[in-house]
């Protein structure tokens, strides 16, 4: 079983890397950026709360992320182990999943940190687009699909775009990263457990570099 967490601004990889890692080490992807738009198309009560929320790049009150992580983490899908992206993006939520990791006896195997510069994380995420069908991801300029309009890993021809991903909204992100995600690194730091990659480097560079530091732990 392996538990890591994948940290970085928005756009620096994190669920183009959980993607890769999943298929490498059977373990699955939780990403609280996912649940919760997925909660905001179900329009569920926590939808309704996080979509102006998102819309405006700030981050989603931490009860909120804790109790849905808590919960996916019990499910069957999970005993092989996790690859966390977007979670923990504060110091409560850190301390939150410490708990909650020793009240599940699990343990948090490494902190893959992606580095970036915040520059070019405009460029990343308003050139991003996914196919609606099977989520598969891909970019305007670094990641097109192999075959013009057509999803490379389910045929589809229908691909979205995500409301949040545009120049203003990302900014307020990144902003957001930097006031309250980046010094958790700190906190994972004096743990001992955190490894950076550069996160600059191509898609597949990038992979094998965290891939190498997964191995290490
Ligand atoms: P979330 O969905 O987690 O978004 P994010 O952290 O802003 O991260 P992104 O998904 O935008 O970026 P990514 O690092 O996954 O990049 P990607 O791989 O797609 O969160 C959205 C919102 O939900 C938050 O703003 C907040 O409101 C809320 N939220 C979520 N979790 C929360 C929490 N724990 N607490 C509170 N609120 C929370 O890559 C981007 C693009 O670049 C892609 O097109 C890709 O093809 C391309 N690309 C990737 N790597 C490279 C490379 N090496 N070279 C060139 N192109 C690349």
């Amino acid at each position: 079983m392996i538990n890591i967490i994948l940290l970085g601004p928005p756009g620096a990889g994190k669920g183009t890397q959980a993607k890769v890692l999943e298929d490498s080490f059977g373990i699955v992807q939780l990403s609280t950026g996912d649940m919760l738009r997925a909660e905001v198309s179900a329009g569920s009560d926590i939808g309704r709360e996080a979509d102006a929320i998102m819309k405006a790049g700030q981050l989603v009150p931490d009860g909120i992320i804790v109790g849905i992580i808590s919960k996916r983490l019990d499910d069957d899908d999970c005993r092989q182990g996790v690859i966390l992206d977007g979670f923990p993006r504060t110091l409560p939520q850190a301390e939150a999943l410490d708990t909650m990791l020793e009240e599940k006896s699990l343990k948090l195997d490494r902190v893959l940190s992606i580095e970036v510069d915040d520059d070019a994380m405009v460029e990343r995420i308003t050139g991003r687009f996914s196919c609606s069908q099977c989520g598969a991801g891909y970019h305007d300029k670094f990641q097109r699909p192999a075959k013009e309009g057509v999803c490379d890993s389910c045929g589809s021809t229908d691909f979205i775009r995500r409301a949040d991903d545009n120049a203003e909204t990302v900014r307020a992100r990144l902003e957001a990263y930097h006031k309250s995600t980046k010094p958790i690194l700190d906190y994972y730091g004096e743990k001992g457990l955190v490894s950076a990659v550069d996160g600059m480097s191509a898609i597949e560079e990038v992979s094998e570099q965290l891939k190498t530091a997964i191995t290490r732990s």
